[in-house]
């Protein structure tokens, strides 16, 4: 037994075949039990050599005996993976490597993003890979916290689980329950609107931070029937810092799923992370608790007649408090840099929405629910500062699949579609970089010739389910703020928008400060 410590032999080919069966299954969330065990393993070898091997005489001698075998074992492990990701990897043949420069150089929609991940920037692909009847199903990211609070809506990868759990949220959607939830965006929206018009006399209002907390409140409301009352403070809720505090890691370690699995398990660079999930989870306990006059979102998805909450609802309250209010949150706040930016767009969207009821002062969600224009303005902010920026991931099935340029696409490949490139693609839209609302009103539609490029909400049977509770809180808000001022920067150019907004899966959008001037007599 001792005599198989010191062979070489043996510690080579136990690398190789941990690569063989790393290679050959998911681990990708179970990469802790390798960083935990492995010094584990470490020392009770040199303990077993210890006692077990006579040429052995102390436990340094037994260390070195060990760590030479460990040496080989991970050299020939690190080499075999090397090797085998130049020469034998099945995506070596489809791509050149890394860097979406590498798009500009070698004129590529697909780029190679990680071992086993590509990114791909083609709107005739989007079908295939998101459509309603794409074979690809949600990638390994989307597992990292099933062991902690279960699988959301959003993260489940099992595609009948989805289905079945997809029809309570198409009811906590439909027409009937946005009708339900109309009372309250309005409410809300004067609420948003007086806040503001306290704030006129000063030289600079921090416009992104009352948009937040509009936001906020709005989910709050229509998802747990729960008062934040952040407009009314004025003050940031703890919430909102968690939210974007606990999505921070996801930018970079998204694409490097079993770190996020090494960190949820050791709370290591996670710790907002399991302190947003814990709080999520307590605002849903608290919920459970009450029968709201007003049905919330969990009305649809909670059991009134169950004592205790399942699991994944723990997830799916995470999920209401990220989807139902960061999105908005940004792409209202790039909505108005551009309105800022663009103040010819502002005057032309100003002057439409004031002719929307013109003898009401205050704009309700029903007075602004058929205008294109309005509609155009927000898509645009959708498509040129899309609120999930690199899109979501998708794992290729067994067969593959082949895209419609004719390149193959190995089985179990992570794919992304990076919404932000292909939106500003210029075989999609014309004058792509241009904030344009007109291009999807009947002024000028041939500005968008390829409309399955237009994905900020995903596409196909994992879409975005609260899409159009979404667009009647934009529209209602973006009424109202051109009809009761008019906006301008202040300071400066809105340069934080622009230089700190983040990718952390969902866009974390930096701070607008705007002069606000009244356009009503006070
Ligand atoms: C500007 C606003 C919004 C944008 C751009 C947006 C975008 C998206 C995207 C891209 C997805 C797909 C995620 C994935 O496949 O991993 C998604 C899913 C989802 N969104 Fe939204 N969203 C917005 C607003 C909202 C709102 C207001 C709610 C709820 C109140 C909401 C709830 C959801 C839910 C529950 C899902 C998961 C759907 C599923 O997997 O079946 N979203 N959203």
């Amino acid at each position: 037994m001792a005599d198989l410590f010191r062979s070489k032999a043996v510690a080579a080919a136990l690398g190789l075949l941990t690569h063989f069966v790393a290679n050959s299954g998911e681990w990708d969330h179970h990469a802790h039990l390798l960083v935990s065990g492995g010094p584990l393993l470490f020392g009770a070898l040199v303990a077993f050599e210890y006692v077990a091997d006579p040429l052995v005489g102390s436990y340094s001698q037994a260390f070195q005996v060990v760590a030479t075998a460990a040496a080989v074992y991970l050299g020939t492990l690190t080499a075999s993976i090397i090797i085998y990701r130049a020469y034998f990897h099945r995506l070596g043949k489809v791509l050149e490597t890394l860097t979406p420069i590498v798009k500009q150089q070698y004129n590529t929609d697909i780029v190679r993003t990680g071992p086993r991940e590509l990114s791909v920037a083609s709107a005739e692909a989007i079908p295939l890979i998101y459509g309603p009847m794409s074979k690809c199903r949600k990638g390994v990211w989307y597992s990292g916290s099933y062991h902690i609070e279960g699988a959301s809506l959003q993260s489940t990868r099992n595609h009948q689980d989805h289905r079945e759990r997809r029809k309570a949220w198409d009811r906590a959607f439909n027409a009937k329950a946005l009708r339900d939830y109309e009372p309250r965006l309005n409410r809300h929206t004067r609420v948003f609107v007086d806040k503001l018009k306290e704030h006129v006399k000063e030289s600079s209002v921090r416009i992104s931070s009352w948009i937040g907390f509009y936001a906020f409140d709005v989910m709050g409301d229509i998802g747990y029937n729960r008062g934040f009352g952040m407009l009314e403070k004025g003050e940031e809720d703890e919430m909102i810092e968690l939210v974007h505090k606990s999505m921070a890691p996801l930018s970079i370690f998204g694409h490097i799923p079993w770190i996020v699995g090494i960190m949820l398990r050791t709370s290591f660079g996670a710790k907002d992370l399991l302190n947003f999930m814990k709080l999520t989870q307590d605002i849903l306990m608290e919920r459970k608790k009450i029968t709201p006059t007003e049905p919330d979102v969990f009305s649809h998805l909670i059991d009134e007649t169950a004592e205790e909450i399942p699991k994944q609802l723990n997830a799916d309250s995470r999920l209401m408090m990220v989807a139902g209010s960061d999105t908005t949150h940004a792409t209202l706040t790039w909505l108005i840099w551009e309105l800022c930016t663009h103040k010819d767009a502002q005057a032309k969207l100003c002057k439409i929405t004031d002719d929307l009821v013109p003898e009401k002062s205050f704009l309700d969600v029903d007075d602004v629910k058929d205008c294109p224009h309005l509609d155009g303005a927000i898509n645009e902010s959708l498509r040129l500062h899309p609120a999930v920026p690199s899109g979501v991931m998708r794992e290729t099935p067994a067969a593959g699949i082949t895209l419609p340029d004719g390149t193959y696409i190995p089985s179990e490949t992570t794919i992304w579609m990076p919404i932000h490139t292909i939106q500003r693609d210029g075989r999609s839209f014309s004058e792509p970089l241009k904030f344009m609302p007109e291009r999807w009103t009947d002024e000028a539609p041939e500005y968008v010739k390829d409309k399955r490029a237009f994905i900020p909400f995903s596409a196909g049977v994992y879409n975005c389910v609260g899409q159009k509770l979404a667009m009647m809180e934009m529209r209602v808000v973006v009424a109202n703020l051109m009809r009761w001022f008019e906006i301008d920067f202040a300071g400066d150019m809105g340069e934080a928008v622009v230089k700190k907004s983040r990718d952390a899966f969902t866009l974390s959008v930096g701070a607008l400060d705007v002069k606000l001037t009244p356009r009503y007599k006070s």
